[in-house]
Protein backbone atom coordinates (compact mmCIF):
# COMPACT_ATOMS: atom_id res chain seq x y z
CA UNK A 1 0.00 0.00 0.00
CA UNK A 2 1.41 3.34 -0.95
CA UNK A 3 0.50 6.19 0.97
CA UNK A 4 0.43 9.95 -0.50
CA UNK A 5 2.56 12.82 0.93
CA UNK A 6 -0.29 14.65 2.90
CA UNK A 7 -1.47 10.81 4.36
CA UNK A 8 2.13 10.14 5.33
CA UNK A 9 2.47 13.89 6.99
CA UNK A 10 -0.68 13.63 8.65
CA UNK A 11 0.38 10.40 10.78
CA UNK A 12 3.47 11.49 11.62
CA UNK A 13 1.89 14.72 12.98
CA UNK A 14 -0.48 12.20 14.35
CA UNK A 15 2.29 10.20 16.12
CA UNK A 16 4.60 13.47 17.37
CA UNK A 17 0.95 14.90 19.15
CA UNK A 18 1.71 15.12 23.21
CA UNK A 19 5.08 13.67 22.45
CA UNK A 20 7.85 15.46 25.00
CA UNK A 21 11.81 15.22 23.45
CA UNK A 22 15.00 16.62 25.23
CA UNK A 23 16.78 18.86 23.39
CA UNK A 24 20.22 18.93 22.42
CA UNK A 25 22.97 19.17 25.11
CA UNK A 26 20.39 18.21 27.51
CA UNK A 27 21.88 16.79 31.22
CA UNK A 28 20.92 13.11 30.43
CA UNK A 29 19.89 11.21 34.17
CA UNK A 30 17.29 8.85 33.94
CA UNK A 31 14.19 9.79 35.77
CA UNK A 32 11.33 9.81 33.10
CA UNK A 33 9.52 12.94 33.86
CA UNK A 34 10.12 16.05 31.97
CA UNK A 35 12.45 18.48 33.37
CA UNK A 36 14.00 21.15 32.05
CA UNK A 37 16.00 19.87 29.28
CA UNK A 38 12.46 18.51 27.66
CA UNK A 39 10.18 20.68 25.92
CA UNK A 40 6.86 19.71 24.76
CA UNK A 41 5.65 19.80 20.54
CA UNK A 42 3.40 21.76 19.33
CA UNK A 43 1.34 19.14 17.47
CA UNK A 44 -0.15 21.81 15.08
CA UNK A 45 2.67 23.09 13.77
CA UNK A 46 4.96 20.17 13.97
CA UNK A 47 7.94 21.16 12.53
CA UNK A 48 11.09 23.28 14.43
CA UNK A 49 12.95 22.69 17.68
CA UNK A 50 15.90 20.59 17.98
CA UNK A 51 13.71 17.30 18.72
CA UNK A 52 11.91 17.80 15.40
CA UNK A 53 11.23 14.21 13.55
CA UNK A 54 12.00 16.27 10.32
CA UNK A 55 13.30 18.65 9.72
CA UNK A 56 12.60 21.92 7.76
CA UNK A 57 15.33 21.41 5.26
CA UNK A 58 13.81 17.72 5.14
CA UNK A 59 10.08 19.06 4.93
CA UNK A 60 11.06 21.45 1.70
CA UNK A 61 13.66 19.29 0.15
CA UNK A 62 10.77 17.81 -1.64
CA UNK A 63 11.37 14.00 -1.48
CA UNK A 64 10.17 13.92 2.22
CA UNK A 65 13.39 13.78 3.28
CA UNK A 66 14.58 10.18 1.35
CA UNK A 67 17.12 11.67 -0.29
CA UNK A 68 18.80 11.95 2.70
CA UNK A 69 17.98 8.77 4.60
CA UNK A 70 21.21 7.32 4.88
CA UNK A 71 23.34 10.31 4.55
CA UNK A 72 26.49 10.93 7.71
CA UNK A 73 27.83 13.76 6.03
CA UNK A 74 28.97 16.40 8.51
CA UNK A 75 29.08 14.02 11.25
CA UNK A 76 32.09 13.74 14.18
CA UNK A 77 33.20 9.57 14.50
CA UNK A 78 35.74 8.08 16.47
CA UNK A 79 36.45 4.70 15.64
CA UNK A 80 38.82 2.50 17.54
CA UNK A 81 41.09 -0.16 16.08
CA UNK A 82 41.32 2.16 12.68
CA UNK A 83 44.75 1.36 11.39
CA UNK A 84 43.29 -1.89 9.21
CA UNK A 85 41.37 -4.75 8.88
CA UNK A 86 37.30 -4.09 10.06
CA UNK A 87 38.09 -1.12 11.57
CA UNK A 88 39.85 1.05 8.80
CA UNK A 89 36.78 -0.62 6.25
CA UNK A 90 34.54 1.14 8.82
CA UNK A 91 36.93 4.11 9.06
CA UNK A 92 36.83 4.63 5.19
CA UNK A 93 32.75 4.03 4.71
CA UNK A 94 32.71 7.13 7.02
CA UNK A 95 35.57 9.26 5.43
CA UNK A 96 33.55 8.41 2.09
CA UNK A 97 30.70 9.55 3.25
CA UNK A 98 31.59 13.21 4.52
CA UNK A 99 32.39 12.36 8.59
CA UNK A 100 35.10 13.26 10.28
CA UNK A 101 36.93 10.27 11.23
CA UNK A 102 38.91 9.77 14.66
CA UNK A 103 41.24 6.28 14.25
CA UNK A 104 43.31 4.96 17.30
CA UNK A 105 45.70 1.50 17.46
CA UNK A 106 48.31 1.25 19.44
CA UNK A 107 50.57 0.98 16.52
CA UNK A 108 51.31 5.14 15.73
CA UNK A 109 53.40 4.29 11.57
CA UNK A 110 50.04 1.91 10.84
CA UNK A 111 47.61 4.42 12.48
CA UNK A 112 49.16 7.29 10.98
CA UNK A 113 49.68 5.84 7.67
CA UNK A 114 46.03 4.78 7.24
CA UNK A 115 44.87 8.31 8.51
CA UNK A 116 46.94 9.60 5.77
CA UNK A 117 45.63 7.26 3.16
CA UNK A 118 42.10 8.09 3.98
CA UNK A 119 42.53 11.76 4.30
CA UNK A 120 42.49 11.61 0.45
CA UNK A 121 38.78 10.71 -0.06
CA UNK A 122 38.06 13.58 3.31
CA UNK A 123 38.86 14.22 6.82
CA UNK A 124 40.88 11.21 9.05
CA UNK A 125 42.83 11.90 12.16
CA UNK A 126 45.20 9.74 13.46
CA UNK A 127 45.36 9.38 17.45
CA UNK A 128 48.06 6.33 18.58
CA UNK A 129 46.78 4.82 21.43
CA UNK A 130 46.37 1.52 23.77
CA UNK A 131 43.03 2.11 24.62
CA UNK A 132 43.78 -1.02 27.39
CA UNK A 133 46.88 0.71 29.23
CA UNK A 134 46.33 3.04 31.96
CA UNK A 135 46.46 6.12 29.90
CA UNK A 136 45.51 5.23 26.88
CA UNK A 137 41.62 6.72 26.84
CA UNK A 138 43.10 9.94 27.92
CA UNK A 139 45.39 10.56 25.11
CA UNK A 140 42.01 10.11 23.07
CA UNK A 141 39.48 12.01 25.20
CA UNK A 142 42.47 14.58 25.20
CA UNK A 143 42.78 15.17 21.47
CA UNK A 144 39.01 14.91 20.29
CA UNK A 145 38.11 17.19 22.89
CA UNK A 146 40.00 19.85 22.15
CA UNK A 147 38.92 20.01 18.60
CA UNK A 148 35.38 18.76 19.28
CA UNK A 149 32.89 20.48 20.65
CA UNK A 150 30.55 16.68 20.15
CA UNK A 151 30.56 13.18 18.54
CA UNK A 152 27.99 11.91 16.67
CA UNK A 153 29.40 8.66 16.28
CA UNK A 154 31.66 6.64 18.59
CA UNK A 155 32.46 2.76 16.91
CA UNK A 156 33.97 0.24 19.60
CA UNK A 157 36.26 -1.86 17.08
CA UNK A 158 39.40 -2.63 18.77
CA UNK A 159 39.68 -6.16 19.95
CA UNK A 160 41.78 -8.94 20.07
CA UNK A 161 41.58 -12.92 19.70
CA UNK A 162 43.40 -15.48 21.19
CA UNK A 163 42.74 -19.88 20.28
CA UNK A 164 44.55 -22.37 21.88
CA UNK A 165 43.74 -26.12 22.85
CA UNK A 166 41.03 -26.26 25.67
CA UNK A 167 43.89 -27.97 28.27
CA UNK A 168 46.48 -25.47 26.86
CA UNK A 169 44.24 -22.26 26.84
CA UNK A 170 45.98 -19.89 28.90
CA UNK A 171 44.22 -17.80 31.34
CA UNK A 172 45.59 -15.06 31.45
CA UNK A 173 44.15 -14.95 27.94
CA UNK A 174 41.05 -13.80 29.69
CA UNK A 175 42.08 -10.91 31.12
CA UNK A 176 43.88 -9.64 28.10
CA UNK A 177 40.68 -10.18 25.92
CA UNK A 178 38.63 -8.76 28.60
CA UNK A 179 40.13 -5.48 29.03
CA UNK A 180 40.44 -4.91 25.18
CA UNK A 181 37.25 -6.11 23.77
CA UNK A 182 35.08 -5.49 26.63
CA UNK A 183 36.31 -2.81 29.88
CA UNK A 184 38.15 -0.77 27.59
CA UNK A 185 35.03 -0.77 25.29
CA UNK A 186 33.17 0.15 28.50
CA UNK A 187 35.02 3.13 29.87
CA UNK A 188 35.27 4.88 26.15
CA UNK A 189 31.77 4.71 25.90
CA UNK A 190 31.36 6.08 29.21
CA UNK A 191 34.30 8.79 28.73
CA UNK A 192 32.58 9.77 25.42
CA UNK A 193 28.83 10.11 26.91
CA UNK A 194 29.51 14.38 27.15
CA UNK A 195 30.57 14.95 23.38
CA UNK A 196 27.55 12.47 22.44
CA UNK A 197 25.03 14.08 24.59
CA UNK A 198 25.74 17.15 23.17
CA UNK A 199 25.40 15.92 19.74
CA UNK A 200 22.12 14.28 20.59
CA UNK A 201 18.66 14.86 19.76
CA UNK A 202 15.23 13.40 18.84
CA UNK A 203 15.47 13.57 15.42
CA UNK A 204 19.24 12.63 15.42
CA UNK A 205 20.11 10.38 18.65
CA UNK A 206 24.36 9.70 19.34
CA UNK A 207 24.95 6.46 18.23
CA UNK A 208 27.18 3.92 19.67
CA UNK A 209 28.61 1.01 17.75
CA UNK A 210 29.83 -2.19 19.18
CA UNK A 211 32.18 -4.80 16.77
CA UNK A 212 31.01 -8.18 18.66
CA UNK A 213 31.40 -11.31 16.67
CA UNK A 214 29.13 -14.10 15.42
CA UNK A 215 31.77 -16.29 18.14
CA UNK A 216 29.69 -14.52 21.17
CA UNK A 217 26.35 -15.64 18.95
CA UNK A 218 26.85 -19.39 18.14
CA UNK A 219 29.58 -21.90 19.03
CA UNK A 220 32.88 -21.30 16.97
CA UNK A 221 34.66 -23.46 14.80
CA UNK A 222 38.10 -22.56 16.84
CA UNK A 223 39.00 -22.57 20.43
CA UNK A 224 38.72 -19.29 21.06
CA UNK A 225 37.34 -19.71 24.26
CA UNK A 226 38.10 -16.23 25.87
CA UNK A 227 37.49 -14.12 22.85
CA UNK A 228 34.16 -15.98 22.11
CA UNK A 229 33.01 -15.32 25.76
CA UNK A 230 33.80 -11.27 25.85
CA UNK A 231 32.01 -11.04 22.42
CA UNK A 232 28.66 -12.73 24.34
CA UNK A 233 29.70 -10.11 27.30
CA UNK A 234 29.66 -7.15 23.95
CA UNK A 235 26.82 -8.16 22.90
CA UNK A 236 24.97 -8.32 26.54
CA UNK A 237 26.10 -4.96 27.17
CA UNK A 238 25.13 -3.29 24.20
CA UNK A 239 21.35 -4.17 25.42
CA UNK A 240 22.72 -3.17 28.63
CA UNK A 241 23.66 0.52 27.72
CA UNK A 242 20.95 0.67 24.79
CA UNK A 243 18.81 0.29 27.75
CA UNK A 244 20.55 2.87 29.92
CA UNK A 245 21.55 5.40 27.21
CA UNK A 246 17.75 5.34 25.21
CA UNK A 247 16.16 8.69 27.04
CA UNK A 248 19.71 10.84 26.36
CA UNK A 249 18.74 9.61 23.40
CA UNK A 250 21.74 7.64 22.06
CA UNK A 251 21.71 4.55 20.55
CA UNK A 252 23.72 1.58 21.22
CA UNK A 253 24.09 -0.83 18.69
CA UNK A 254 26.09 -4.30 17.86
CA UNK A 255 27.36 -5.76 14.86
CA UNK A 256 28.52 -9.28 14.89
CA UNK A 257 30.51 -9.67 11.87
CA UNK A 258 31.56 -13.13 10.23
CA UNK A 259 34.79 -13.61 8.34
CA UNK A 260 36.35 -10.91 7.25
CA UNK A 261 39.90 -10.37 5.83
CA UNK A 262 42.11 -9.10 8.20
CA UNK A 263 45.50 -9.56 10.54
CA UNK A 264 43.20 -11.36 12.92
CA UNK A 265 41.56 -13.86 10.83
CA UNK A 266 45.12 -13.97 8.60
CA UNK A 267 45.84 -17.31 9.69
CA UNK A 268 42.27 -18.95 7.98
CA UNK A 269 41.70 -16.56 4.95
CA UNK A 270 45.27 -16.29 4.34
CA UNK A 271 45.46 -19.87 2.80
CA UNK A 272 43.21 -20.36 -0.50
CA UNK A 273 42.44 -23.82 1.23
CA UNK A 274 40.93 -23.15 4.44
CA UNK A 275 39.38 -20.00 2.76
CA UNK A 276 37.33 -21.79 0.06
CA UNK A 277 36.40 -24.29 2.79
CA UNK A 278 35.24 -21.08 5.30
CA UNK A 279 33.53 -19.41 2.47
CA UNK A 280 31.50 -22.76 1.42
CA UNK A 281 30.31 -22.90 5.29
CA UNK A 282 28.54 -19.16 4.53
CA UNK A 283 24.76 -19.68 2.97
CA UNK A 284 25.93 -16.55 0.95
CA UNK A 285 29.23 -18.58 -0.29
CA UNK A 286 31.61 -15.67 0.25
CA UNK A 287 34.03 -13.48 2.82
CA UNK A 288 32.49 -10.67 3.98
CA UNK A 289 33.56 -6.92 1.86
CA UNK A 290 34.42 -3.67 3.38
CA UNK A 291 31.27 -2.71 1.75
CA UNK A 292 29.39 -4.97 4.11
CA UNK A 293 30.06 -4.09 7.37
CA UNK A 294 31.01 -0.22 6.61
CA UNK A 295 27.09 -0.19 5.27
CA UNK A 296 25.71 -1.43 8.20
CA UNK A 297 27.28 0.79 9.89
CA UNK A 298 26.26 3.61 8.03
CA UNK A 299 23.41 2.24 8.24
CA UNK A 300 22.94 2.78 12.14
CA UNK A 301 24.47 5.86 11.96
CA UNK A 302 21.96 7.30 9.55
CA UNK A 303 18.75 8.97 9.58
CA UNK A 304 17.56 5.74 8.39
CA UNK A 305 19.15 3.73 12.01
CA UNK A 306 17.85 6.25 14.17
CA UNK A 307 14.61 4.07 16.16
CA UNK A 308 17.03 1.40 16.00
CA UNK A 309 18.49 0.30 19.54
CA UNK A 310 19.81 -2.82 21.35
CA UNK A 311 20.65 -4.96 18.86
CA UNK A 312 23.04 -7.29 17.72
CA UNK A 313 23.12 -7.26 13.77
CA UNK A 314 24.74 -10.19 12.36
CA UNK A 315 27.09 -8.75 9.34
CA UNK A 316 27.46 -12.64 8.37
CA UNK A 317 26.48 -13.59 4.93
CA UNK A 318 24.16 -15.94 6.71
CA UNK A 319 26.80 -17.87 8.52
CA UNK A 320 25.56 -17.78 12.57
CA UNK A 321 22.01 -19.01 11.26
CA UNK A 322 23.96 -21.90 9.38
CA UNK A 323 26.15 -22.56 12.46
CA UNK A 324 23.17 -21.92 14.72
CA UNK A 325 20.66 -24.96 12.49
CA UNK A 326 23.82 -27.56 12.65
CA UNK A 327 24.18 -27.34 16.14
CA UNK A 328 27.81 -25.70 15.88
N1 LIG B 1 37.95 -10.12 10.94
C1 LIG B 1 36.92 -10.87 11.28
O1 LIG B 1 36.59 -11.81 10.57
C2 LIG B 1 36.12 -10.56 12.52
C3 LIG B 1 34.97 -11.31 12.75
C4 LIG B 1 34.17 -11.02 13.85
C5 LIG B 1 34.54 -9.97 14.68
N2 LIG B 1 35.66 -9.25 14.44
C6 LIG B 1 35.96 -8.12 15.34
O2 LIG B 1 36.25 -6.98 14.58
C7 LIG B 1 37.13 -6.13 15.30
C8 LIG B 1 38.32 -5.80 14.40
O3 LIG B 1 39.02 -7.01 14.16
P1 LIG B 1 39.94 -7.24 12.89
O4 LIG B 1 39.66 -8.59 12.39
O5 LIG B 1 39.91 -6.10 11.97
O6 LIG B 1 41.36 -7.34 13.66
P2 LIG B 1 42.76 -6.71 13.38
O7 LIG B 1 43.10 -6.71 11.96
O8 LIG B 1 43.69 -7.40 14.31
O9 LIG B 1 42.59 -5.17 13.83
C9 LIG B 1 42.45 -4.84 15.17
C10 LIG B 1 42.56 -3.33 15.30
O10 LIG B 1 42.45 -2.98 16.68
C11 LIG B 1 43.63 -2.30 17.10
N3 LIG B 1 43.88 -2.62 18.49
C12 LIG B 1 44.04 -3.84 19.04
N4 LIG B 1 44.27 -3.74 20.36
C13 LIG B 1 44.22 -2.41 20.66
C14 LIG B 1 44.38 -1.66 21.84
N5 LIG B 1 44.65 -2.23 23.01
N6 LIG B 1 44.26 -0.32 21.77
C15 LIG B 1 43.99 0.31 20.60
N7 LIG B 1 43.85 -0.35 19.44
C16 LIG B 1 43.96 -1.70 19.47
C17 LIG B 1 44.72 -2.79 16.14
O11 LIG B 1 45.82 -1.90 16.01
P3 LIG B 1 47.18 -2.11 16.90
O12 LIG B 1 47.57 -3.55 16.80
O13 LIG B 1 48.18 -1.17 16.28
O14 LIG B 1 46.82 -1.70 18.27
C18 LIG B 1 43.91 -2.81 14.85
O15 LIG B 1 43.76 -1.50 14.34
C19 LIG B 1 37.51 -6.88 16.57
O16 LIG B 1 36.70 -6.44 17.63
C20 LIG B 1 37.18 -8.31 16.22
O17 LIG B 1 36.91 -9.09 17.35
C21 LIG B 1 36.47 -9.53 13.38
Amino acid sequence: MRFSGVRCRFLLLSIRGGMAHRGDGGSAQNGGSCDEGWRAYDPVSGIGGEGALMSASEETSGDGGISSLFSVSGKVAVVTGGSRGIGAMIASGLVRAGCRVYITARKAAECDAKAAELSAFGECVSVPSNLAGPDGIDRLMEVVGAREDRLHILVNNAGAAWGAPLEEYPLDAFDKLWNVNVKALFELTVRCLPLLRKAASVADPGRVVHIGSIDGLTIPATENYAYSTTKAGVHMLTRHLASQLARDPITVNAIAPGPFDSKMMAFVLDDPATRAEVAQRIPLGRIGEPDDVAGAVIYLSSRAGRYVTGTVIPVDGGAAFARASSGR
